[in-house]
């Protein structure tokens, strides 16, 4: 098996050639009592995560008003480099949906990485008063 191969066949690996909205390590403090990261810490994560591509795309501010979707298909360990790779799906009148991938490298010697969690959500993109306001037309 060559160092790029899945490991098994529900194991995605990523070329990862776009750049991660959020990059991270988790620490000892982010895990649960069976020694994996708390599922929980995942979920803050991948919403930061989404809000960045989706601020982006709204020019504003965003609230998040839905998870519509989260799948953990791997664990997180202590130690692994987490990245969240965040990506606008549909836009419509105030609204924004996000698709957030999540790979690990965990050998610093074989950087490989595999996807751990997908999740979609959705923004609602706010102005200053905090009142919803329109997605503008794309740049
Ligand atoms: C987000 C919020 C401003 C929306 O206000 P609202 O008056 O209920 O909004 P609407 O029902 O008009 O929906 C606004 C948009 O969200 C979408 N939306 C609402 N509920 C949704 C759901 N469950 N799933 C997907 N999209 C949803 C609507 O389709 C609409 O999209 P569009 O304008 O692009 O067509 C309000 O619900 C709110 O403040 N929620 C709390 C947000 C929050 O505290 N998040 C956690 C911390 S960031």
């Amino acid at each position: 098996m060559s160092d790029n191969a899945p490991a098994s066949p529900h194991v995605t690996t990523c070329t990862c050639e776009n750049q991660p909205a959020l990059r991270v390590v988790p620490l000892p403090a982010d895990l649960n009592p069976a020694g994996d990261v708390f599922g929980g810490w995942i979920m803050s994560m991948v919403d930061i995560a989404g809000s960045v591509a989706a601020r982006r795309r709204a020019r504003s501010r965003v609230v998040t008003v839905a998870v519509n979707s989260f799948v953990f298909k791997q664990p997180v360990s202590v130690g692994d480099l987490v990245s969240f790779y965040s990506k606008v799906v549909a836009a419509g009148k105030t609204s924004v949906t996000v698709d957030v991938e999540v790979y690990v490298e965990r050998n610093p010697e074989n950087a490989v990485a595999l996807k751990v969690t997908e999740a979609k959500l959705t923004y609602v993109a706010l102005d200053r008063h905090g009142n919803k306001r329109a997605i503008p037309p794309e740049e």
